[in-house]
């Protein structure tokens, strides 16, 4: 065991010379999933729809010293998918970090629920992490190092506040990971779910613009209040680093409690 602090630390942890990608990359928790894989020496690739959100993290996590670049694509239809994986690979290389942060929650009440809800949240949550995997996930498993994060809910484990569409997506999503866990595992290719409890984000804003909603969410966790995005830095440069090479096809619940309260 190296006993130099930063040595000691930096095998477990650094990810220098390895490249990132983080959809959904550009607001709430991927955006500072990002910033903690840029921090932890990784090149990252963000990649959302939105243009100007996009330049603004890059510009932030550049700022702060990291090396990034930002990729528009729509994880809504197979074809966006693709294009932005190309797209992505193309800026630093094939990525060893996958992270699936990207996400959407639609919610009409469940009798009301029609085909397009269900086709554009299956596409966007589960569909974009299958391919994404299916692209990336080989090569990693060829040169023998990868690992896959997908960010799922407290709704892939139990249903509330309208689940919907979503916490199937959310549920599938974290059978995918085991699916991932199980094929490439062998080659040292980890895949595995961070799952969030309530973090106030534009995923959530009408919720969140509910003061007595979101106190009752915080009363639900053990340390008394809701997540916040920077909450989930130590836990994806965990999930990221060697240091959890024998971590796989598992939840990370990152939820101040919430999940066991
Ligand atoms: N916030 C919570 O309480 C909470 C709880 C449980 C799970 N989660 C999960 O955590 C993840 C991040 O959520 P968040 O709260 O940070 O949400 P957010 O702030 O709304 O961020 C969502 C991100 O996904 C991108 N995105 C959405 N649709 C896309 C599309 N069609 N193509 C490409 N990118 C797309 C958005 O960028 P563009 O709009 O520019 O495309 C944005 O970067 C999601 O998977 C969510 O389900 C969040």
């Amino acid at each position: 065991m190296a006993t130099e602090p930063d040595g000691y630390l930096s095998g477990l942890f650094s990810l220098e010379g390895r490249t990132a990608l983080v959809t959904g990359g550009s607001s709430g928790i991927g955006r500072a999933i990002a910033g903690a894989l840029a921090g932890a020496g990784a090149r990252v690739v963000v990649l959302a729809r939105k243009e100007p959100e996009l330049a603004a993290t890059v510009a932030e996590l550049t700022a702060a010293g990291g090396e990034a670049a930002w990729v528009s694509a729509d994880l809504s239809t197979r074809d966006g998918i693709r294009a932005g994986a190309e797209a992505a690979a193309g800026v630093f290389g094939e990525p060893d970090v996958l992270v699936n942060c990207a996400g959407i929650n639609l919610r009409p009440p469940f009798g009301e629920l029609g085909e397009e809800v269900w086709d554009t949240t299956m596409t966007v949550n589960l569909e974009a992490p299958f391919l994404l995997g299916q692209r990336f996930g080989p090569g990693m498993a060829e040169r023998g190092y990868g690992r896959i994060i997908h960010v799922t809910s407290q709704q892939a484990h139990r249903a509330f506040v309208q689940s919907g569409a979503y916490g199937v997506s959310k549920g599938a999503l974290e059978s995918l990971a085991r699916s991932q866990a199980e094929a490439w595992s062998p080659y040292g290719v980890t895949a595995n779910t961070l799952v969030p409890g309530f973090v106030m984000t534009p995923l959530n804003q009408r919720l969140s613009s509910d003061p007595e909603k979101v106190a009752a969410l915080a009363a639900r966790t053990m340390t008394g209040r809701n997540g916040l995005p920077e909450d989930f830095a130590g836990a994806a440069v965990f999930l990221a680093s060697p240091a959890s090479a024998y971590v796989t096809g598992h939840s990370l619940f990152v939820d101040g409690g919430f999940s066991v309260h």
